[in-house]
């Protein structure tokens, strides 16, 4: 349990924040007090969750707690845009970077859409590895800035059982995410020593849009929720990282797996 201002005075940066695990965690780290900045490609559902963020939560240092950048988080300019945001509206730089935007995809390498595996390594490979690296430098300096151990700084990347245990039916999906994986893995090995967690989240299946944007067949997906249920919704991956980046600076929550109860494989 995490008292509601456990996150007071952190600035926060949300990717995929317009559904599902970013929509949830961007909620969750506002409710702890957090100011964030969230991004997505539908500018309209990022605006109905700012709006709900900034009529239900109080202002920060005047302020409103929550801001957004629409774009494609895999272009070098959203991803400079979203932090320089967090710094120029909060007044500091962003100290809480969630790296989530990311998509399925049906079938292996056999059978899926070839013609969707160079968006989805962009969106979830690329895009990954230029936001850890953008926010991974200028959480370093902020590091460099403060004593340590003062206030913690946290890169928090969403990976995927799949990306740690191979599934043969998702086997183009799960390649992203053990690229991901290890990204996050090698990271935390270089910037733990600078003051910065790295933090892998692996989520087991999560109600969300995920399923129907990686085409699943809705019949014997179906099936496999009904066997496994219930699955997790993304509060169930939002909760754990609100803890994780409330952990006094000097203690590292370093990687969760979280499944369903009843999810068997991977
Ligand atoms: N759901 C699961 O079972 C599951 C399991 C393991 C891991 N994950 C991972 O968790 C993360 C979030 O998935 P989810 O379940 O929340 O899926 P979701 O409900 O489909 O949400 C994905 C979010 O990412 C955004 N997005 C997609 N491509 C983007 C891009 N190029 N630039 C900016 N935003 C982009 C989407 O918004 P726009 O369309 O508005 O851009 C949406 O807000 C992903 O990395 C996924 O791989 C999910």
């Amino acid at each position: 349990m995490i008292d509601q201002n456990a996150l007071k005075d952190r600035i926060a940066v949300v990717t995929g924040a317009s559904a599902g695990i970013g929509r949830a965690v961007a909620t969750t780290l506002a409710h702890h007090g957090a100011g964030v900045v969230i991004n997505a490609r539908r500018a309209h559902k990022l605006r109905e969750l700012a709006d709900e963020i900034n009529e239900k939560y109080p202002k920060i240092n005047g302020k409103d707690p929550c801001r957004t950048v629409q774009g494609d988080a895999s272009e070098d300019a959203v991803v400079e845009l979203m932090l320089d945001e967090a710094a120029d509206h909060f007044g500091s730089q962003p100290d809480l970077v969630v790296v989530n935007a990311g998509r399925g995809l049906s079938g292996s390498v056999m059978t899926s859409d070839p013609g969707e595996w160079e968006e989805m390594i962009r969106t979830n490979l690329l895009g990954a590895a230029k936001l850890i690296r953008a926010a991974g430098q200028r959480m370093v300096e902020l590091q460099k800035s403060r004593e340590w151990p003062g206030k913690p700084a946290d890169l928090v990347v969403i990976g995927s059982t799949v990306g740690r245990h191979i599934s043969p039916f998702s086997s183009m999906y799960g390649s992203t995410k053990f690229a991901v994986n290890s990204l996050a893995e090698a990271v935390r090995r270089e910037l733990g020593p600078k003051g910065v967690r790295v933090t892998l989240i692996e989520p087991g299946i999560v109600a969300s849009e995920f399923q129907g944007v990686a085409g699943y067949d809705p019949g014997s997906f179906g099936e496999l929720m009904d066997r496994i249920s219930p699955v997790l919704v993304p509060e169930d991956i939002a909760r754990p990282i609100a803890f994780v980046c409330s952990q006094p600076a000097g203690v590292h929550i370093s990687d969760i797996l979280i499944r369903p109860t009843r999810q068997d494989y991977p």
